[in-house]
């Protein structure tokens, strides 16, 4: 069919398509696939448990769900959860924001189309600009949503070196560069895909160049602190006026109500309400009501403290170790696991691409994310991303242990035959 040029940019098969395409594969035969790509987060009894409780306080009030399914909210999403969110922002994480510095969206992978169309592409006075990722790999959802071309740019990671095949990126402060054709810069942390936690030094450091230039640092929080609080080391969470830090309900268990949370100067929060309106009218209200008593309270971030992140502390202690088991006589090498729920595998001098070893695991019912998907912006050639893979290990152990080892197999076997 012919399409505009937007229908080519955006509806062609991407690496976030082919992503959520098997997340679907592996939900209709469940038995034979063994998960480890896609970004679900696991069901953790004692966060489902909390959670069936909130809905069922919600059917029970006489009007509370009527509400939150009956109407709409306003383009910047739920008051009553914004208010509640911005007390416990206040109030335990030391924030100095008001409801003017909050919007939601339908799930933040929306909130990244936005904010990084009105970051980057063309402006009124001829100029065109782009994202900058400061550190790759980065996010696979990135990579498509730029409305124009040339959208990204990104720098390769200066690479630290570590006991027990271990290793971590740091940004490379030395050849960062930003000149006047960066309209944003943008980092997850913790980092999807490797696990990295940007160190609390180089965000600080980050954000001092982003300010100088006079354009937004934009932190992705899917992970991060105050909840989903999936972070295994010493990283505090940030925010000031120049910075936009981007959260999710979906990580810690909630991507089916498609909530994002966006916290930032009032001028971006209104452009972003503008946006909703245009795009979906407004966010969903089921997510923000579902979960406002939780936030009114305080207890989503113990909940997130004491049951989420020992949940996959746990999870990644197990997969490390496993790993080391699996892999021995290999040369592979593992990115420190700090926050997330994956483990970011790296095998120096990988025989075949990390394109054909994703096909070669799918043969074998094993679903990764190969890693040549995760260098969003990146133009010079690097082989290093053809020799990595991502591995979700937040689903039950039997799923995680079989898929490691038979990951480890396939490795074998291509290093074998070379
Ligand atoms: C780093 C990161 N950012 C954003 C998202 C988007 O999440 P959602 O749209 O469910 O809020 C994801 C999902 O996997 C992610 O890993």
């Amino acid at each position: 069919m012919n399409v505009s040029s937007f229908g080519k940019k955006i509806a062609v098969q991407s690496g976030i398509g082919q992503l959520m395409d098997d997340l679907g594969v592996a939900a209709s035969q469940a038995q034979d696939v063994l998960m480890l790509g896609g970004g679900n987060p696991a069901h953790i009894p004692e966060v489902d448990r909390c959670l069936r409780q909130g809905m069922t306080a919600l059917l029970a009030d006489s009007s509370r769900f009527e509400r939150a399914v009956g109407s709409y909210d306003p383009p910047e999403g739920s008051a009553e959860f914004i208010d509640a969110l911005v007390a416990l922002l206040r109030g335990r994480v030391g924030w100095d924001i008001g409801r003017q510095n909050v919007a939601l969206t339908s799930g933040s992978q929306l909130a990244f189309f936005i904010l990084f169309n009105l970051f980057a592409g063309d402006y009124e006075n001829g100029t065109r600009k782009k994202i900058l990722f400061p550190l790759i790999p980065e996010y696979i959802g990135y990579c498509d949503v730029g409305l124009t071309g040339d959208f990204f740019t990104a720098r390769k990671p200066k690479i630290e070196f570590l006991d027990d095949h271990m290793f971590k990126y740091h940004i490379d402060f030395e050849r960062l560069g930003i000149g006047d054709d960066i309209g944003a810069i943008c980092v997850s942390r913790p980092t999807n895909p490797t696990g990295n936690v940007v160190t609390n030094a180089e965000l600080e450091r980050l954000s001092g160049l982003a300010r100088a230039r006079g354009i937004p640092l934009i932190v992705d929080n899917a992970y991060g602190m105050p909840f989903p609080d999936i972070v295994f080391t010493e990283a505090g969470p940030r925010w000031d006026e120049n910075t936009i830090v981007c959260m999710s309900l979906s990580k810690l268990g909630l991507p089916g109500v498609r909530t994002g949370i966006i916290v930032a100067c009032p001028e971006v929060v209104a452009m972003v309400a503008r946006v909703n309106a245009v795009m979906s009218l407004a966010p969903g209200g089921l997510g923000p009501a579902l979960l406002t008593d939780l936030v009114r309270s305080g207890r989503i971030i113990d909940l997130a403290r004491e049951v989420i992140q020992p949940f996959y502390h746990n999870k990644m202690q197990e997969v490390v170790g496993q790993i080391h088991n699996c892999f021995e006589g290999i040369d592979y090498r593992l990115h420190r696991p700090e926050g997330a729920f994956f483990v970011w595998l790296w095998f120096p001098n990988l025989p075949i691409t990390s394109q054909q070893l994703y096909e070669r695991l799918k043969q074998r019912h094993v679903l990764v994310v190969p890693g040549h998907y995760f260098f969003p912006g990146l133009t010079e050639p690097w082989s290093h991303a053809n020799e990595c893979l991502r591995v979700n290990y937040a689903q039950d152990r039997q799923v995680v242990s079989a898929g490691v080892r038979i990951i480890a197999e396939e490795v074998k076997r291509a290093y074998d035959a070379a």
